[in-house]
């Protein structure tokens, strides 16, 4: 990779290269996020949840955009398999895309009246995130979940919102299967 190039690896599901930042988000920074504090408090907090890595060349300016690749690893907190924390756009009415590239998963969307429902993630899918649509990934597969994402630069992040209300409903494994659960 030439220092000055910006590489989208879409096999592994890596961003490299200029103007790429990163996070990464341990069980142990998810306190709060999934509903068994008992099976969160036997966990190894130390697991890696989730990855994110971004491409952005202008900032957060009004008009610019952002490329962003996560992916979230298998695994559960008791029932509840390893998701995203989730949030609403600070700025309500910034939409996003999303798609999927790898593994099997679920994107959770609620509006703001708590209306929630769910869209199937899987490689070649292709996800519209309107404004004002809280949005969260759920890996329900085996393997790490890969997906790709494009949002307007200046859309922020509201983590509050869903930190305090949560979503009102979690994807849960129940008899060997996901299924989803309405609180
Ligand atoms: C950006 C976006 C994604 C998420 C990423 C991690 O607007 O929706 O890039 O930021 O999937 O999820 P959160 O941000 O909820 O921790
Ligand atoms: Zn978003």
């Amino acid at each position: 990779m030439s220092l000055y190039v910006t590489e989208f690896h879409n096999a592994a599901g890596s961003l490299t290269g200029n103007h790429v930042t990163s996070s990464v988000r341990r069980l142990k920074e998810l306190n709060g996020v999934f509903l068994s504090k008992e099976a969160y408090d036997r966990s190894d907090l130390e697991q890696v949840v989730y990855e994110v890595e971004m491409h952005n060349v202008c900032g957060n300016v009004e008009g610019g955009l952002y490329f962003g690749v996560s992916r979230i690893s298998p695994g559960k907190v008791g029932d509840e398999y390893f998701m995203t924390k989730g949030h609403f756009h600070e700025k309500r009415n910034r939409g996003e895309y999303y798609w999927g590239i790898r593994g099997k998963g679920m994107l959770v969307l609620m509006d703001e009246n708590r209306e929630a429902y769910t869209e199937d993630v899987f490689p070649g899918s292709l996800h519209y995130i309107p404004g004002h649509i809280a949005h969260r990934l759920v890996n329900i597969g085996e393997v790490t979940l890969v997906v790709g994402a494009c949002w307007p630069s200046d859309a922020g992040h509201d983590y509050d919102t869903i930190q305090t209300e949560g979503f009102s409903i979690r994807v849960m494994e129940q008899d060997g299967n996901p299924s989803i659960m309405h609180y």
